[in-house]
């Protein structure tokens, strides 16, 4: 049974499979239901970027980090060890992690940070898992340069449902700042505002030749005239959502957040963070050097943000070289249509446990707040809209981490560290996103605590999330653990149940939705994965803000329906 793990079958494993070079797995595709060991030594490193030398975070030295190559049903064991000077945790982001919330990753919600000089393993199986997901550092702002692929083949012989590409490639998009991430996050919560805009946004680390010094500084695909690639997108950004494209080239997505799709093709896409999608790319223009090109879609009013998108090549081989390549056409920055025309494209291959039927019935609101000025945080200066303090909420609630993780606090029935009265639905009813509350601060200040939902082992839930237009209306990329949910729904302004169009044959299956600016969507998963598990805005300062809460899965009958107790090396707290 995939789900256990005794002493002598991963000595077994250990045996027969050890770790697996980069690149090797693409051509020597082991058996499924192998145990695959990695070492991942978060580390200091020192990077030059835009003519500029800084230490950045990263595993192994390397940024974007490892990419762990598994198949469906293999399980996966990765000692982090933290040299670095700073807390760690690793998050393994879209991993279902059945009945193995320890090795969930999120700080102080399943786990204390492993500290510096310690290690902890993380151990959990890729069960009925296939496609591309991700890992990344998740405890302040450090998934910057802390992340890296998670590639998950299907089991041996069991073909994709679309043609066979010529080859794959990851890549990775982020964005970049000179300053370090934890003293950036520091100095952003002093200040009571927003963040400052990304020096560069990148491509597999790489700015590309629209910033300055970075003429060379670019990524690169060499392409085969005539032949099809399969591009694994993944978006580590911190605070800002992306279209990507590829000049003359058209996109056929096929898979998002590991779940097989009814392809689609478009010009252009939309990418969250915490979203990772799939695109077929025929390699079918003229032999050319031809630009991919990420830049960004913002949604929100009166926010500074980068505007020179990052470039890297796709390049045909016998292209001559001193070509200047061929610029790609993204989006202008707020074009929502573009967005929303790819929601609705979005379907999934086959929607299997779609439930019918609702148990739980709940509805959370997603926006930003404004506090007044030291209302509760005396040392902030208030560089906030109107002198007030930024926050963000769900139902008005702005989270508060506990300083012991929430799971352990579940688990051994600790009290006062949290309490169980997450609302199901807002607390009071209003126009959210025409009649917002807008008086700053007189009227926009959140609740703050450290609240869970807690659910029933097995209920079907519907989750209504609805966007504010308290301080802007903003398209937010809700991420929940240890779920995928079937995103059932979405529209513009207030969701009406009566009006509401629902896809109950194919909707997408997703572990993280962008949330439409000014708009709703409507979600349902089964809770059938006892533990604790965060819900959040994928956009790190919002989460640092507060957008997120947690919910408490409660066990069900059997030992298949119980977290097991916790791993002997849980990080002390
Ligand atoms: Cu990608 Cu809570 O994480």
């Amino acid at each position: 049974m995939a789900l256990s793990s005794s002493h002598h079958i991963l000595l077994l494993s250990f045996l027969l499979s050890c770790y697996v070079p980069l690149g090797l797995a693409r051509r020597h595709w082991p058996v499924g239901g192998s145990t695959r060991f990695y070492d991942f030594k978060v580390q200091t490193t020192r990077v030059t970027k835009l003519c500029k030398t800084k230490d950045i975070v990263t595993v192994n030295g390397m940024f974007p980090g490892p990419i762990i190559y598994a198949q469906e049903d293999d399980r996966i064991i990765v000692k982090v060890t933290n040299e670095s000077p700073h807390n760690a945790t690793i998050h393994w982001h879209g991993v279902r992690q059945r009945l193995s919330c320890w090795a969930d990753g999120p700080s102080y919600i399943t786990q204390c940070p492993i500290q510096a000089g310690q290690s902890f393993t993380y151990e959990f199986t890729l069960f009925q898992q296939k496609g591309t997901l991700f890992w990344h550092a998740h405890i302040s702002w450090l998934r910057a340069t802390v992340n890296g692929a998670i590639v998950i083949y299907p089991k041996t012989s069991v073909p994709y449902p679309f043609p066979y590409p010529y080859e794959e490639h990851v890549l990775i998009f982020g964005e970049y700042w000179h300053k370090d991430m934890l003293q950036l996050e520091k100095e952003v919560v002093a200040s009571g505002g927003g963040p400052p805009p990304a020096e560069a946004y990148l491509i597999n680390s790489h700015p590309g030749p629209r910033y300055n010094c970075s003429a060379t500084d670019v990524y690169k695909i060499d392409v085969v005239p005539g032949k099809t690639y399969l591009l694994r997108l993944i978006s580590a950004s911190l605070n800002m959502e992306h279209f990507f494209a590829i000049a003359g080239h058209k996109l056929t997505i096929v898979e998002a957040d590991a779940e097989y799709t009814k392809p689609f093709t478009v010009d252009r896409l939309m990418i969250t963070p915490g979203q990772t999608i799939n695109v077929l790319v025929k390699a079918d223009q003229p032999i050319d050097r031809y630009d991919m090109a990420m830049g960004p879609y913002m949604s929100a009013q009166n926010v500074t943000f980068q505007n020179i998108s990052a470039i890297a090549h796709f390049q045909y081989t016998g292209a001559t070289l001193d070509d200047l390549s061929l610029p790609a056409q993204l989006p202008v920055y707020n074009d929502n249509l573009v967005v929303n025309t790819n929601l609705h494209m979005l379907r999934s291959l086959n929607a299997t446990n779609l439930p019918s039927v609702i148990d739980a019935n709940l509805f959370f609101t997603v926006g930003l707040n404004v506090e007044e000025c030291h209302s509760s945080n005396p040392n902030k200066s208030c560089q906030g809209p109107s002198g007030g303090v930024f926050a963000a909420s769900m139902n008005n609630v702005s989270f508060v981490k506990p300083n012991i993780s929430l799971l352990q606090a579940y688990y051994n029935n600790i009290n006062g560290l949290y309490t169980d009265d997450f609302p199901g639905v807002p607390l009071k009813t209003y126009d959210f996103v025409n009649g917002a509350p807008n008086n700053i601060p007189n009227d926009t200040q959140s609740l703050i605590g450290t609240k869970v939902k807690v659910l029933e082992y097995g209920s079907r839930v519907q989750l209504i999330l609805q966007n504010t237009g308290t301080v802007t209306t903003e398209n937010h990329p809700i991420h929940l653990h240890g779920y995928n949910f079937y995103v059932v729904g979405y529209g513009t302004g207030n969701y009406n149940p009566m009006g509401a169009k629902l896809n109950l044959v194919d909707p997408p299956y997703m572990n993280t939705i962008g949330v439409p600016v000014g708009g709703w969507a409507a979600i349902r998963f089964v809770a059938d994965n006892p533990g604790v598990w965060f819900m959040h805005c994928h956009f790190d300062v919002h989460l640092t803000w507060g957008l997120s809460m947690a919910f408490i899965v409660k066990n069900g009958e059997g030992p298949l329906e119980t977290l097991p107790h916790p791993p002997a090396d849980l990080p002390r707290c």
